[in-house]
């Protein structure tokens, strides 16, 4: 099959930048992704430092992460800082209650998170304990990472080894607090906002960019409420989270066994990430029309039933072609949105969730997922340039979605970069597009596709699904023509 749609990309008259931070990561301490992930046991036999596994951080600077984010999640507001500091064996253990009521031995804790973040070369985003926690231990915890004089925080720092203050800027104020949280009402939640923010203190040289804790997909009260009640100048972002169930939350379906209905079926859900963005900013227009406060999407990805044998509380998940095409697309809608959406967290980095890399003891793999980041890093920080789409629909039995969707931004270089999905299980889509008033003379390309919608990568096979080079755009005078083929992911480079 082949159809046609038309693109055109706009010059960037907004002035918008695509912040970096939209392609940020989450880490929890949950399953495998701390530890036995980025943590791991002395005696494997893997290039670490401390008990940092270095193969992995080398993949993740790679595809420049801009954030990452800890220490959960559900977890966070079940944490208590003071437990993850000072000698090791000294640190008392506690049990993960949400995530499989494992015993935590809170070997890594602050100085294990931000020693990762600079081996990384990211950002930390620290989540702060709301539900079960205080206003003081919250307010000490900053004091302790964030203060350069001599204070009671600073010299516990000091004695732990850390001289200079780590100047964390991101900050998130309790976590689903409508849920794991604290089961709040948004009104009491709001207020808890206003306290807790008051003494997480910014202190020389590290202003916080506090984040509240926002809405569950579709709760616009929440959103409503917040914004109505929180000072727009204490709050840097509001967040969102919203995950591609491609089933219902009892039965969420196999992350490598499916058939096109429920492809079709995921991806229809994936894109109501459009409408969810759209309809939060419209609320957050109206109590903030300068766009002071960012939407921060800090939860996002498919979530499917855990792999066969696995422990259902460690939310261990197999990685395909479909999850590449999730993340493009919701990348996608993310850069368009890039006036109101200025942070984004993807869950989760390794072994949790939406992973970008999976490990076997010391084997490890980078998903279809990682590839999708690896191409779409080029729009981190450049100028968006927005795009009109003309696309035709991709239909499963009565029900139909945009096969299309596309971003466009442009670097400081003046490098043009366009990513194109196709969800289009079956068609070519031959993409007409017409560039407006841009200059460029080259286009070059990758793609990401495979045989089939469920490929995976394993430990055996890590290479099924990569990014390869892409020969079906062609420049056509002052346009550009561009051949899509079936359920792939394109990235074009215009010189
Ligand atoms: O990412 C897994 C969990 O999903 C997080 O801990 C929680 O915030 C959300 O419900």
């Amino acid at each position: 099959g082949q159809s046609n749609a038309t693109l055109t990309i706009q010059q960037n008259n907004t002035g918008l930048t695509i912040s970096r931070h939209i392609y940020g990561h989450f880490s929890e301490h949950l399953g495998r992704c701390i530890y036995g992930g980025f943590w791991v046991d002395p005696s494997l036999p893997v290039k670490k430092q401390d008990r940092i596994r270095l193969d992995v951080v080398e993949a993740l600077r790679k595809i420049k992460i801009p954030n990452l984010r800890w220490p959960g999640g559900c977890f966070a507001d079940e944490y208590h800082w003071r437990d993850g500091i000072g000698p090791r064996e000294q640190r008392p253990k506690m049990v993960n209650t949400h995530w499989g009521g494992v015993t935590e031995d809170n070997s890594f804790g602050t100085h294990e998170f931000l020693e990762l973040c600079s081996l990384l070369d990211c950002e930390p985003y620290i989540s702060a304990n709301v539900g079960s926690g205080t206003v003081e231990e919250m307010s000490k915890w900053v004091e302790y990472l964030n203060f350069n004089g001599e204070s009671p925080m600073s010299k516990i720092r000091k004695q732990n080894g850390r001289e200079q203050p780590w100047n964390v800027h991101f900050w998130g104020v309790g976590n689903e607090s409508w849920g794991c949280g604290g089961n709040m009402t948004a009104a009491y939640y709001a207020g808890e906002y206003r306290r807790y923010a008051t003494f997480a203190k910014n202190y020389p040289g590290a202003p916080l960019k506090k984040i509240a804790g926002g809405a569950n997909s579709g709760d616009y009260s929440w959103t409503e409420t917040c914004m109505k009640n929180i000072p727009l100048n204490q709050m840097w972002g509001l967040s969102l989270h919203y995950y591609t169930v491609p089933g219902t939350w009892g039965k969420k379906g196999s992350a490598t066994a499916f058939d096109e209905q429920e492809y079709f079926t995921t991806m229809k859900k994936c894109l109501h990430m459009e409408e969810l963005v759209s309809r939060h900013s419209a609320i957050m227009d109206h109590y903030d029309p300068e766009k002071k406060v960012a939407l921060a999407v800090d939860e996002w990805g498919i979530w499917t039933d855990v792999e066969p044998g696995t422990n259902p509380g460690f939310l261990y998940q197999q990685n395909s072609l479909r999850d590449a095409l999730i993340a493009a697309t919701t990348l996608n809608i993310f850069n368009n949105h890039c006036d109101r959406v200025r942070l984004a967290n993807l869950a989760q980095i390794v072994n949790v969730l939406q992973s970008l890399i999976l490990t076997d003891k010391e084997k490890m793999l980078l998903t279809p997922t990682y590839h999708v980041f690896d191409l779409y890093k080029v729009h981190q920080d450049a100028k968006l340039l927005p795009v009109l789409l003309n696309s035709p629909d991709y239909s499963v039995g009565k029900e139909k979605i945009p096969a299309v969707n596309a971003s466009a931004s442009v670097d400081s270089n003046n490098v043009i970069h366009v990513t194109l999905v196709n969800l289009d299980a079956h068609k070519n889509i031959d993409v007409s597009t017409m560039i407006s008033n841009l200059p460029w003379k080259t286009v070059e390309g990758q793609v990401l596709t495979a045989d089939k919608f469920a490929a995976i990568n394993t430990f055996d096979a890590p290479n099924t699904v990569q990014p390869a080079k892409f020969s079906g755009a062609k420049k056509n005078g002052a346009n550009l023509s561009v051949s899509l083929p079936p359920h792939s992911v394109v990235l074009l480079e215009l010189k």
